[in-house]
């Protein structure tokens, strides 16, 4: 481990710690865990941060123990270049033109509603106000609903231009920022329809707030693992993607298995 907090201050990166905290274990030096969900977790591919305005231009992820042969853990990996080339055009083009609204849910710690961490624990505050200063200054848009639960969204595109190859790529979260993912989890597995798409950690609709429709969810996913590859970690591995150009998710798995990752801004 140190060996990699070593190595990484001598590449002359900058790094990216927006919002890194909360979701990841910080473990010292700019590493982190590469997520804290649990082991039985398949995550869906895609580009780190992609629904912010402020997302890591690399992911330098590291294996300090393999995980057993056969017992899964290999990180899915997917060109996005591939992506754009294989997904339906008129399904890019309704995207660019309303946009993304991704939204995020967070429940009052005192009402209780929903499963995740309330707001009063993801910014580590009790006032309000405080918690809308740090939305608006993110240019983040934002509700209370009667039970003092906080939704915020944020309009993005569903495509950027790369900065070297100046090709224009699919650049989203849409298949992971979404309720019908978490309604895949272990975590909301009797929830059943209890839940409003709203009341999931995050979600998202086309920017105009209309529903995206389930067959083209189906699209997008149908696509993504049809070019995705599985990488199987060996212990001391470094596996470095550059975020704009590759996709990344996790098949889930049994055992033990420890990866830890370094966000980088540039
Ligand atoms: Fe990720």
């Amino acid at each position: 481990m140190e060996d990699f907090q070593d190595f990484l201050q001598n590449l002359d990166f900058k790094f990216f710690e927006h919002g890194v905290t909360g979701y990841r274990t910080p473990l010292g030096g700019h590493v982190y865990t590469a997520s804290d969900d649990p082991p039985e977790v398949t995550m869906e591919p895609h580009n780190e941060c992609s629904y912010s305005p402020f997302f890591p231009k690399k992911l330098v992820m590291f294996c300090l123990k393999e995980p057993d042969p056969s017992c899964g853990g290999e990180t899915v990996l997917l060109k996005s270049q591939d992506l754009t080339a294989l997904l339906d055009p008129e399904v890019i083009q309704k995207f660019e033109a309303k946009k993304i609204r991704y939204q995020a849910f967070l429940p009052n710690k005192n009402t209780g509603a929903g499963l995740q961490k309330s707001w009063q624990d993801r910014f580590w505050m009790d006032d309000p106000k405080e918690v809308e200063t740090i939305l608006e200054s993110n240019g983040w848009s934002f509700s209370w609903d009667k039970g003092k639960n906080l939704r915020f969204w944020y309009l993005n595109s569903p495509v950027i231009e790369h900065p070297v190859t100046g090709e224009k790529i699919w650049f989203n979260q849409i298949t992971s920022y979404n309720a019908s993912y978490f309604r895949a989890l272990p975590l909301y597995e009797n929830t059943g329809d209890s839940i409003e798409d709203d009341q999931f950690p995050f979600h998202c609709y086309y920017g105009d707030g209309s529903h995206i429709e389930p067959e083209v969810l189906q699209h997008i996913r149908e696509v993504m693992w049809s070019c995705a590859v599985g990488f199987r970690w060996r212990t001391f591995d470094v596996a470095v993607l550059d975020n704009q150009q590759v996709l990344h998710g996790r098949m889930g798995w049994t055992g033990d298995r420890k990866l830890v990752t370094s966000l980088i801004d540039e």
